[in-house]
């Protein structure tokens, strides 16, 4: 499939981010040259899940699509049960209603935007327990998705186990730009929860890319396949929420996978409020079918050298134009440090936000914000959260673009960044309740 680009002028670009309220995702995707918004539902699908969507079993209930989803899902992740969800949130929702009581505590490596509002929605209060490293952009860990394990056990001593329902670790850690936890960390996490009886539940929606990381740079691991590294990473966790739209390589889907039967038939009867039948969870037979197949290809070793050589490129054509990024280069993604690019702005000037309009409005490219914004407030003070991480995110879609969209975006932050003085700071002049970064509009100061 061939998708044609549109070419706009500065004057429509110009136009069009303004009426954007300067915020990338309120932009028509049509007025757009190189999409880099997100890797989330972007990708392209192969001939093989194509081909799988013809194969949709559209009965309401006991899909055929559904068993070999659920089949797929045991023989790559080995989790015991699975429902089914139109994509993560949907998982993390389930999950975060049958886990959380009022006043629990979730500790986890780096928030992310839903995954902590659904946790705040089910009366629990997350907490940042990923090392120090992950928060320093020039930090060269070589694991920044780890958890450290001290301020996990501080925090067990402060609330007391029977307060932590589960610690939730994301691989890689999207916040972070992409950045995988060791399968060390895992199995010391798991040595330590164990001893307390705290369940892990993993954020599994980049679990191959974090996979691929371990077998590069992780002792001992280089001769183990993909495939077999993300079967370890699992086995160390009692549960898992999955977004399809990332790894698994579809434009919708999502699931919930557990191993405690009595959980598992809690979520299941939710599921049927929120989503649909537990045999289909928001999904069409055709889709779970797509995202069964797009999990198989997720875990080829050809595949992930392929996409995240890509990420690799993008990450040196800029480090070697003196862009400052994110290092060492994460799994999805280039993460551009926006206090570094434009150092004359204050963090509540907006720097990554004003950056991705700026990017817009000079070349067509839409990226976003992981900053500031993103972080949203405390719900209980109403103050914004400092992230020290004011980022924006150039996503890479997986099997979308070649190397020479990827030249003219190295080239396209460049020219931004030699005029970077004349990028201006923007105030909020809309801000929804929730997750604002999504609508939030912008003008500039
Ligand atoms: C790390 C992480 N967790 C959860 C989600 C939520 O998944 P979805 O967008 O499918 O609801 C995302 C999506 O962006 C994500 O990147």
């Amino acid at each position: 499939m061939v998708e044609l680009l549109k070419m706009t002028t500065p004057a429509q670009r110009k136009k069009a981010i303004k009426d954007a309220g300067y915020n990338t995702f309120l932009l028509r995707s049509e007025d757009v040259y190189i999409d880099l918004l997100t890797d989330s539902g972007t990708s392209a699908m192969s001939d093989a899940q194509w081909s799988g969507l013809m194969l949709g079993d559209e009965a309401y209930a006991g899909s055929k699509n559904f068993y070999h989803l659920e089949a797929v899902v045991r023989k790559y992740y080995g989790y015991k049960y699975i429902i089914p969800t139109h994509q993560g949130r949907g998982a993390e929702n389930l999950l975060s209603q049958v886990m959380i009581r009022k006043g629990d505590v979730i500790p986890g490596n780096m928030y992310f935007t839903t995954t902590r509002l659904h946790q705040e929605l089910a009366g629990g209060r997350f907490v940042d327990v990923i090392i120090d490293e992950a928060h320093d952009p020039e930090s060269l860990h070589p694991f920044k998705g780890d958890i450290d394990l001290n301020k996990l056990e501080v925090l067990i001593k402060k609330h007391g186990a029977e307060r932590i329902p589960y610690i939730c670790v994301a691989t890689t850690v999207n916040m972070a730009g992409g950045q995988p936890v060791s399968m060390a960390n895992l199995k010391a996490l798991r040595a330590l929860t164990a001893k307390h009886e705290i369940k892990i539940m993993l954020d599994m929606t980049r679990i191959a890319e974090n996979a691929w990381f371990i077998q590069q740079r992780e002792k001992g691991y280089a001769r183990r396949s993909v495939a077999s590294l993300v079967r370890e990473i699992c086995s160390y966790t009692d549960g898992a929420t999955f977004s399809g739209k990332k790894d698994a390589l579809v434009n919708i889907g999502g699931f919930l996978a557990l191993n405690d039967k009595d959980k598992f038939e809690e979520a299941s009867n939710l599921v049927v409020v929120y989503e649909g039948l537990h045999t289909y969870g928001g999904l069409a037979g055709r889709d779970m079918e797509a995202m069964a197949i797009g999990i198989i290809e997720s875990v080829r070793d050809d595949h992930m050298d392929a996409r995240i050589g890509q990420v690799l490129y993008l990450g040196d054509e800029l480090s070697e134009r003196g862009i400052p990024i994110v290092k060492p280069i994460g799994g999805h993604g280039i993460f551009v440090d926006a206090k570094k690019f434009l150092p004359h702005l204050k963090q509540t000037d907006f720097p990554a936000q004003a950056l991705a309009a700026e990017l817009y409005e000079d070349a067509g490219i839409r990226a976003m914000e992981r900053g500031i914004v993103s972080a949203g407030r405390n719900s209980k003070t109403g103050d914004h959260y400092f992230p020290k991480l004011e980022l924006v995110r150039l996503t890479i879609p997986r099997r979308v673009y070649t190397q020479a969209h990827m030249d003219v975006t190295a080239e396209a932050v460049k020219a931004v960044y030699d005029a970077r003085e004349q990028t201006q700071g923007l105030q909020m002049v809309y801000e929804p309740a929730y997750l604002r970064f999504f609508q939030a509009r912008f003008e500039p100061l």
